[in-house]
Formats: structure tokens, sequence, C-alpha cells
């Protein structure tokens, strides 16, 4: 046994664990619900604190959001004691809501380990456990992805992903995406999201081309039209292309699930065109009934590589063999942090063992009982609410018929009576919800609905 096998078996760190558990379980309880500001005073410090914060960083902050550090499940305490519904989780990185328990045993095994950070001269016996779960799973339907790079966000595991395509297919260097994109801001990947204000003023330093994603109300046209438009491009630029980027639910653009059909298509046209394939699961990961949403949608052979983050703390690209990239393409000083390893293995470890995932799991479950809850709130006001759509932990809907201004006061006011939620996409715009799906349980959805249904009538 090692030593720092030996140090985690303490008796006294076992103690102490117990002890933070018990103090955790005191002090959650009070924060389990709705609540006001402590004090007028606490809110008008709080109100300066923000003001002053958004100066320092350089913008305003989207909402009146400084958290206290602390939280109970779903509930999110901020900065001057109030407490919210946590139905974004920080745009879906929080799965397991504020101060879970079990992952806050992780966060300690983590903390006290010997290093802050881990990465490319520095790899813990953690990051090992955590690439072989991730493999595993991601294997467990014959896929055969070889190998698991963590990195430390979800932009950055795309970035790895592309540079190691770009070096395999070279010189081919342009790129296929689809239109209403988002896959996330450095310089590289900025000009293959799809919003033009994201990279205004940038140089450009890559060719993209945009395809329609799949369009539900016209199943077999959106496919039909979508491979044209990928073999139109192909035609134009013969052996130019390097890769397609995909995201098989498309979350910033408020949450469309794509369609096996639809992706089987264009795939083997991009196979036949040595075109990889790049599976942008960095918002989707953990979301739909299976772990990895290629698997939900039965795409396990046909994508070239998996990109993951946010709710699994630890972000990572997969790949096999044949995209393994020369020495010195990719490497970074952290990978990752001691205590966001640990968190990610707790995580995936849960939703693998206690029942999140399958037809009957606690996702579909959970995602049931909240889209019939906001069907009702449809069928009363039709005009006001339509959806829900979206898939598994990705909620969302259309407001006023998906006006911008209206949409945004409804987020603020949303927030103000106590629930975060976010506005998404463009024509439609929608507000959606990557909600808790660790912590929640039917109660909450259906205190935030109510919520939903009163703030929908105070709008103008
Ligand atoms: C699909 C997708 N890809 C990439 C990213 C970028 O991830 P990060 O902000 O962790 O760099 C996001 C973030 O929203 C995303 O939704």
């Amino acid at each position: 046994m090692t030593q720092a096998e030996k140090f985690q078996k303490d008796p006294r760190i076992q103690q102490a664990k117990k002890l933070i558990q018990e103090a955790l379980a005191e002090h959650q309880k009070p924060v389990d619900k709705l609540q006001g500001p402590e004090s007028p005073e606490a809110h008008e410090n709080y109100k300066k604190m923000i003001e002053e914060f958004s100066e320092k960083r350089g913008g305003s902050l989207f909402y009146d959001y400084i958290g206290s550090g602390f939280g109970s499940g779903p509930f999110v305490e901020l900065a001057d004691g109030s407490t919210k519904y946590d139905f974004i989780t920080g745009i879906g990185v929080h799965y397991f809501g504020h101060s879970h328990p079990g992952l806050m045993n992780a966060l300690i095994d983590g903390a006290t380990s010997n290093t802050v950070m881990q990465g490319n001269l520095q790899q813990n016996v953690d990051s090992e456990r955590l690439v072989s779960l991730l493999l595993e799973q991601a294997n467990i339907n014959g896929a055969g992805f070889d190998h698991c790079f963590l990195t430390s966000s979800g932009v950055m595991a795309n970035e790895n992903a592309l540079k190691m395509i770009f070096q395999k297919r070279s010189p081919a260097g342009r790129v296929i995406a689809f239109e209403k994109c988002f896959h996330g801001r450095t310089m590289s990947v900025a000009a293959i999201t799809d919003k033009a204000k994201y990279r205004e003023g940038l140089p450009e330093n890559l060719k993209v081309d945009y395809i329609p994603f799949y369009d539900y109300k016209d199943h077999e046209g959106s496919i039909k039209r979508s491979t044209e438009a990928l073999e139109n491009l192909i035609k134009k630029h013969p052996g130019e292309y390097a890769v397609l980027m995909c995201e098989l639910i498309q979350g910033e653009n408020g949450s469309w699930p794509g369609h096996t059909d639809f992706f089987k298509s264009l795939f083997e046209v991009c196979k036949k065109n040595n075109i990889s394939i790049i599976d942008d699961e960095v918002q989707s990961f953990g979301r739909t009934e299976n772990l990895y949403a290629f698997q939900y949608f039965g795409l396990d052979k046909d994508i070239d590589m998996v990109c993951i983050g946010k709710m699994s703390q630890a972000c990572a690209t997969l790949y096999r063999e044949d995209h393994k990239p020369q020495a010195g393409l990719i490497s970074q000083t952290f990978t990752s942090s001691s205590t966001a390893i640990n968190a990610s293995y707790f995580i995936i470890n849960e939703m693998v063992n206690n029942n999140f995932l399958g037809k009957n799991g606690k996702i579909n479950k959970l995602h049931n009982h909240f889209a019939k809850r906001l069907e009702e709130v449809h069928q009363k006001h039709p005009e006001k609410l339509e959806g829900p759509y979206g898939i598994g932990a990705m909620i969302a809907m259309t407001l006023f018929k998906g006006d911008l201004e209206k949409s945004k006061k409804f987020t603020m006011k949303l927030f103000d009576n106590g629930v975060t939620s976010f506005i998404a996409g463009v024509s439609p715009v929608r507000v959606r919800m990557l909600v808790p799906m660790g912590a929640l349980e039917e109660k909450h959805i259906d205190e935030v609905v109510q919520i939903i249904e009163k703030t929908l009538g105070e709008i103008e």
C-alpha cells in the first residue's frame, strides 16, 4: 500500500470527512428552500459587490449572481444569503447541484492529494482511473476508442481534436460545420462557431463552410438538403475538407436534437471523402439516457472523435489509434485540477451505477415529469409558451413566439422569482435549462413550473 493510500485511510482523515458531512447536513437544512436576502443591508452590500466586480472583470454579469460558495441540491446560496433554484447550473456544469455530499467527499480526496493541478509531467493515479472509466464506458457498444486525452475546458477538447485531425488529413484544412452551431471561443474554434459576433475583429484563420442542421419538422427533406449541401461543398473544394464538426444535440442554439438517419447519411459521404468526424458532446455528454450522446443515436462506430466537458468537470478528447497525433502536437501543463479529476470520476461512476441511464433511468423519468408539467402550462397559455423541447437534462421552451426582448425579460424576472435559466438560439429564441439531475426531485420541478407560470403572467 502506498503512503497516499495509507494517508487516505488514516482514521483521522476518515473522522474529518465524517465531521464535514455532519456539518454539511446541518448547514444545508436552512438553505434547502427558496428564500430572500439575509437582510436589506446584506442585499445592499451584495449589489455594491456586484457593481464593483462587474467593473473589475470588465463586463456586467448576466444575472445579479455571486454565489456564497454553498448550497443544497438544486438550491444555490448567493452572497446576500438568498437562495435560488439553479436550473442552468453554470451553463450545464453543476450536474449534482450544490454542495452535494458525495461530490464533496470526492473533492476532499482531490484536495488532500499532493498537487493542485495535474498535467503533462504530473499525472496521478486518479487521472489513470478517470481515463480508464471514460474509455470503458465509451466502448460498451464496441465503439473501439483507444485513447483519451484530458484537458481543462470544452473548447480545448475541441481544439485538440481539430489539431489531431488536421495533422492526419494534411494538407486538407477546411472545416464543415452546422448552421447555428457552438463549439467554443478559442481563435480557431471561434472561427467555426456560427456566430459572427463572437469573432468580430479576429483574423480569419480557418476556412469554414456551413450546412443546415436537422429539421425535425421535415425529416426526409432535411436529410436530403443537408446531404446535398455537403456533397456540393465537396465538389466545389475537392480534397480540401479535413473535418465535419458536429453537435449531435445543438446546445447553445436551444437544445435541438439531431437524428440518427440524418447523421448516418452525412457521415457516409464524409467516409467516402476522407473527412473525419468530431462529435462535440461538451454540452450533451451525460444528459441523454446514455452516457455518451453518440450511444443514444447509435453512432458508436461512425464518429472519429468525441469531446466531452461541462458536467464531467474534467474535459476530454477520445479517439482511435488511426487519429493518434505525432509526439508534441498536444500537451498541456494543466490537464485539470486534482479536485476536478476526482469529481469527474465520482459523477460518472454515479451515473453509470446509480440508475441515471437507460429508458427507465432517473434522467428520463425527471425529463418526462418536467415535460408533462410544462406541457400543461402550454395548454393553458399556448400563446406564451411553446414546447417543451429538448431531451433528457436539456430542456427548452419558446416564449412569446421567440421574441428576444420578452424572453430576456422573462429570464430576469424568473431569476428575481427564484429560478435560473438562460437564453439560447436565434430565430426562434428559446429559454433553456440544463438541470441538476444528480440533485433533482419531482417536487423541485413542480415548484419551478409554478414559478415559470407565475412569471409568464408578469411579462407585458
Ligand atoms: C457544444 C459545446 N462545445 C464547446 C463548448 C465550449 O466549452 P468551454 O466553455 O468549457 O470551453 C461549449 C460551451 O458551451 C459547448 O456547448
